[in-house]
């Protein structure tokens, strides 16, 4: 049953993430949660979980974009505010500065925003 799920589940993974693609090159949607994912897994996870709100270095950022506050600060939750966390840091949270392009900062919204 499970294998049954596992192989169920992979087209319907595929189909998300090129629908994404399709709709970025229309300029509806303009980051690749799925680039966003892996970024955020190689430099983001080791200080914040992305399924839940339990802090470990940083806050757990389950549901960031859903929440009216930022976890830590209490600023406002909106995308500029989210890129200039990740570009200047702050709190104890390193300053990535110009680590990431604009296309890089995007896909990380857009994989910030289905958690
Ligand atoms: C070395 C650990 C570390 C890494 C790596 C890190 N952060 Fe943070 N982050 C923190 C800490 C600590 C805070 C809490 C800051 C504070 O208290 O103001 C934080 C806060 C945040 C906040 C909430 C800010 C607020 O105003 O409440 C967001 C959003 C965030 N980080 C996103 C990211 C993203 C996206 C990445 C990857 C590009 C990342 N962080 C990488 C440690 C880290």
């Amino acid at each position: 049953m499970l294998k049954l799920l596992t192989l169920t589940a992979l087209p319907v993974g595929f189909l998300t993430v090129s629908w994404a693609a399709t709709a970025g090159q229309k300029g509806k949607v303009t980051g690749n949660a799925a680039k966003g994912k892996a970024l955020f897994t190689q430099t983001c996870a080791p200080c914040h979980s992305d399924t839940s709100k339990t802090a470990n270095i940083g806050p757990g950022l389950k549901g960031l974009f859903k929440e009216k506050k930022m976890p830590a600060t209490n600023r406002p939750v909106s995308v500029a505010i989210v890129k200039s966390q990740i570009q200047k840091g702050g709190g104890g949270m390193p300053a990535f500065g110009s680590k990431y392009n604009t296309q890089e900062l995007n896909d990380l919204i857009a994989y910030l925003r289905t958690l």
